[in-house]
Parts: C-alpha cells; structure tokens; sequence
C-alpha cells in the first residue's frame, strides 16, 4: 500500500520510472524538493487550497488530490488566499462553467499579491475544448488544466508546473487505464467513497458526462476488495461505492462480474458495517441486485434512482430506455423486496419539447412513488448534447411555473414521508459536531435521514441507537437510549 512508500528512498536525480504508481512516487519525491526549499526560502510551508465543486466522484477525485498534496508537504487551507489553488470543476450545468469563470476573477487578485502563487483547474469542465481556449486566450494566469482522466498523473503535472511559467495543458480524450494505490486523504475517518467504475456508456441526450468522463471502466473487483479491507482496517465503518451507473458495474471486465456480486464480496469484509451506492440507473437494475438488497444486513435502506421525466414520450427522446410504468414497476418490486427503503430521485423540468401534459406525467409519477427527498433540475442546454440541438425549447416562464409546482409538490411528500418515523428508535451513524450548536451531534440513518442528538465529539464515527423524537420536516431531534 501507498503508505508504506517512502519518498526519502526514491532517487529523485535519476530518470523517472515509466510504470506506474512508482512514477507518481517519484514526482511526488520531486515536489516534495520544492516544497521543502520553499519552507527553507519562507519559514513556512505552502498552503494549499482544494475546492470541490462537483458531485460525489468529484468530491473523492479531491480526496486524491489531497492525499497527494499532503504528501508532498503541503498544509491544508479553505482559504482560497493560499499558495496552491486548485478548482476540480462540474460541468454538468451550464451555471456550473459560469461560477468557476466568476471565481476566477478573484483569484486573479491574490495571484497579484503572492506572483508565486499557483491556480490549477481540473474536472469535467476542462475535458469542454472551449473551456480550454477560453483559459488560454483570457486566463492566462492559470498555471495547470488537465482533466478527468488523467488526475492520476496530478504529482507528475505539479512538478511540470513548478519548472514552467507557461500554462501547462494536460487533457486526454479518454483512456483505458486506472492506477492503483496512489495517496488520499480521507474528509471523514470513518467513512468513504469508493470508486467502482468510472465513465458513462448512456449518452441521455441531455448529459454532457459521456462525453467529459469517457466510456465506462470498471475497476477489478480485488482492488475494490483490497481497498475497501483496507479502510475497514483504518476505521472505516461505512462505504459509498461511486460509480455514473454502478447498476452496469463489471460487464465489460475480462471477467465479467455483476454489481450484484460485487456487493456480496463487500459485505463479507469484517468491520464494514454500512453500504451505500450510487447512481443506479433504473435501466440496469437487476432482480438479483433486488434479491441481494433483500437479505443484506449491510446495505443501507437507501436507493437514489433517477427518474428524470416521468412521461413515457419524453424518456424515449432522453435515450432513458424505460418506460414510466416500467419506473413505477421497478418501484414496486423494490418496495416489496425492502418495504422500509428510503427513495431519492432526480427531475429535470423543461426538457426540448416538453408539454403540460409530459409535466403532469411527472407530477404522477412524483405522487405514486412518493419520493423521500428529489434533487429537482431546470434543463440546461449543454452545447454538444443532442438535446441542445433542438429548436423546441421550453420558454423560460413556463419551465419556472412547473418548476416551482414540482418543488411543492417533493417537499410536501418529503415532510409527511419523514413523518413516519417521529417516536422510532433508530440507529444513526454519528458524522460530525453540530455545525450551529455544539452540544449536539448530528448523524444520519440508515436511510439518509439526518438527526440531531445530544452529544460530544467522542461519539464520531460510532453507531448508536437513538429515539426519533420530533421529526422537524427534513431532518429529527433525538436522543440517545443508553444501552
Ligand atoms: N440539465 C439539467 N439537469 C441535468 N442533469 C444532467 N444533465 C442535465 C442538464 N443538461 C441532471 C440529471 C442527473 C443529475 C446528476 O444532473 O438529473 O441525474
Ligand atoms: Fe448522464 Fe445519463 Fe450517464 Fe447519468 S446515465 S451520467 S444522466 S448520460
């Protein structure tokens, strides 16, 4: 493992090993140079700053990020005043791009202040060729782009970027490989994600993540295993196994293996005491991965399952491939598989050509399902998606009304749903001091839900059983029952 990699052994005037992880160890035996004539130079070492704007592989792709930055000597900041920063950027919204521009701006401000500060750019946005010409021509500030599939290569992009006072463009198109071991570091000791695949095979002509994240990779399931051991081995309890359609995780390995299996494997590792997944796309979810949530007593009774639209037409032009009484059947066979299990979904409101009549297919499906919670979106034309292309956008004052009619309608469902439990004993996995009050700790079911009890530090990372007191809309006041 990465840990037992020590960077003082590696000769760093030698020429760099060509396999890898060993030739990210020596960038990173490299850097840690600079770092250290930096302290030598300042009597203090630099900071670094790691902004995660995107969804959850963006937040773990940040955790490798740290990791390495850590290990090269850098301190940790929020403070975007720093000696490193680094954006790892969302492009699935076209508000997503427009916020790293405007954030770009002040930055240019510290940079005038520290000239040695250096301002890297990573994610999904850099894979947009525009974006790239855009920062060349009115950015040129920036030190460092490179993209999503090549963020194993980020010690080997710094040391560049340390040598050069040119902006260093690394973007690959897509690729094959996945490197192994590298350093991370970790936002919750007793909690992570994990990567299971990346990339996106589906092409929903609205989404530009096909086309930024690549095709769909799987990692092999012993790495997977070896990884997740060894969090437990660190104090890992609980596990979030990310992939953009985890549903058709392990189909195009040598050897094939199904998700369904894959969670099997994971149950068995001693100290894991908590599975998470996501996303699941409803195509893709087979009886056996419903069979295997039925008897697991590890798997969270939680599903996110996008829905999208619930017009049958609609999903058709969204390449969804399934219908809305396919979703509803889906539901149903979950439903009765796992009765208590907590669903989640996604909306995009205002699709190319989307009627009254296709909106209140939603809202149906919306009031069937009865959603716990929905991430509700306004469609966002993403230049070099299909669905762009099309010339019968929905006006904007109409795509507001149905909007805000189907925020109503989710939150309504959500506080009765939550309801449900006021008065249960429950257990809760405790996450953190609560941010407003710091006699309490705030902690999350097994279904999400978040719940507020008294507690101290001390019980952080620990799972304890708890009596739903009040249910205040999104989230419960508690109280711990003593054992
Ligand atoms: N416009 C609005 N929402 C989008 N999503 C993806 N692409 C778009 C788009 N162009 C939403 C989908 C997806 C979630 C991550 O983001 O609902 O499930
Ligand atoms: Fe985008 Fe569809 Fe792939 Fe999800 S499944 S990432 S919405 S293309």
């Amino acid at each position: 493992m990465y840990q037992e990699i020590d960077l003082d052994k590696i000769n760093i005037n030698s020429e760099p090993p060509a396999e890898e992880p060993a030739r990210q160890y020596y960038f990173m035996a490299k850097c840690r140079k600079w770092v250290q004539d930096f302290e030598q130079k300042n009597g203090r070492f630099p900071k670094a700053c790691v902004v995660n704007m995107g969804c959850q592989m963006n937040a773990r792709d940040s955790e490798k990020l740290r990791g390495i930055l850590g290990t090269i000597g850098y301190q940790e900041t929020d403070s975007e005043e720093a000696d490193f920063v680094i954006y790892n950027t969302c492009t699935v919204r076209e508000n997503a791009n427009n916020k790293v521009y405007g954030r770009l701006g002040a930055l240019s401000s510290y940079k005038k202040k520290n000239p040695g500060m250096m301002v890297a750019l990573c994610g999904c946005m850099m894979q947009e060729p525009e974006v790239v010409e855009k920062l060349k021509t009115s950015y040129r500030f920036v030190n460092l782009v490179f993209g999503t599939h090549n963020i194993f290569k980020f010690a080997e992009l710094l040391a560049s970027a340390y040598e050069s006072d040119k902006m260093i463009v690394d973007i690959w198109k897509d690729t094959e490989q996945i490197v192994e071991e590298l350093p991370n570091e970790r936002k919750y000791f007793f909690k992570s994600g994990v990567n299971i695949m990346f990339g996106c095979n589906n092409f929903c002509s609205y989404c530009i993540v096909p086309y930024v994240r690549g095709r769909e990779r799987s990692r092999k399931p012993e790495d997977i295993i070896h990884e997740i051991e060894g969090l437990a081995k660190d104090g890992v309890v609980e596990v979030m196994l990310l992939g953009q359609n985890v549903n058709s995780y392990g189909k195009n390995l040598k050897e094939p293996v199904t998700f369904a299996e894959l969670l099997q494997r994971i149950e068995r590792i001693d100290g894991i005491e908590r599975i998470r997944f996501m996303t699941s796309h409803p195509k893709d979810l087979s009886d056996e991965l419903i069979e295997v949530m039925r008897h697991s007593k590890k798997i969270c009774k939680h599903l996110h399952l996008p829905l999208q639209s619930g017009s049958t037409k609609v999903l058709g032009e969204m390449n969804r491939h399934y219908t809305k009484e396919q979703y509803l059947l889906l539901v149903d066979k979950l439903r009765a598989a796992v009765p208590d299990i907590a669903l989640t979904t996604d909306i995009i409101v205002g699709y190319p050509g989307e009627t009254e009549e296709d909106f209140l297919e939603t809202m149906d499906v919306v009031q069937k399902v009865e959603y716990d919670s929905a991430f509700t979106f306004i469609y966002s034309k993403r230049t070099g998606t299909p669905a762009a292309k099309r010339e019968d956008q929905v006006p904007e004052d109409v795509v507001k009304d149905r909007f805000e009619r189907l925020l109503k309608e989710v939150q309504e469902i959500g506080a009765k749903k939550s309801l449900q439990y006021e008065g249960t004993i429950q257990e809760i996995l405790v996450e953190e001091v609560n941010h407003q009050d710091s006699h309490l700790v705030t902690g999350r079911l097994s279904n999400n839900s978040v719940v507020h009890v008294p507690g101290d530090k001390s019980l952080i990372g620990k799972l304890i059983r708890v009596r739903l007191t009040e249910c205040k809309g999104f989230y419960y006041l508690g109280e711990v029952i003593e054992e």
